[in-house]
């Protein structure tokens, strides 16, 4: 397997990306608080999709025992990682707590899809601080031995 993004998870990006962008094109609190989302979402999908979930890529290969491709660029990830990790984290705290104006906004306007996207979002924060954050971490580690 190369250093690339397992389809699962950029599938889950664009999906998420695709929810924020429906949300986008309404009107009202709902399209307000999703502009804000937006604006710290983006950058924080494209942190994670440059150097923290194409580390995940190497998780077959290394669970194999198989030679590992691009170690070079992989430790220059692994490294960004560690560096950004607390910011990004940050950035789940921020994005998380943009969510309540969405979720306010889906309340006054009726709005199940922001609803849904509220949880998925929330959900997927968890997911990668619970699971993908720190396999990432462990893929960079195994690369020193
Ligand atoms: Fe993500
Ligand atoms: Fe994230």
């Amino acid at each position: 397997m190369p250093l690339e993004i397992p389809d699962a998870l950029r599938k889950e990006h664009h999906s998420l990306h695709s929810q924020l962008s429906h949300l986008l094109s309404g009107s009202g609190k709902v399209k307000e608080a999703a502009a804000l989302i937006e604006r710290s979402l983006s950058p924080h999908f494209r942190k994670e999709e440059s150097y923290a979930l194409p580390l995940l890529g190497l998780l077959p290969d290394l669970a194999e025992g198989r030679d590992l491709p691009d170690l070079e660029a992989a430790a220059t990830m692994a490294r960004l990682l560690e560096q950004e990790l607390p910011g990004m984290l940050a950035d789940h705290a921020e994005i998380v707590g943009l969510l309540k104006g969405l979720v306010d906004g889906a309340a006054a306007e009726e709005d199940p899809d922001a609803f849904s996207f509220s949880v998925a979002l929330k959900d997927h924060a968890l997911f990668e601080e619970a699971v993908l954050y720190p396999a990432a971490r462990l893929v960079g580690r195994s690369l020193k031995k």
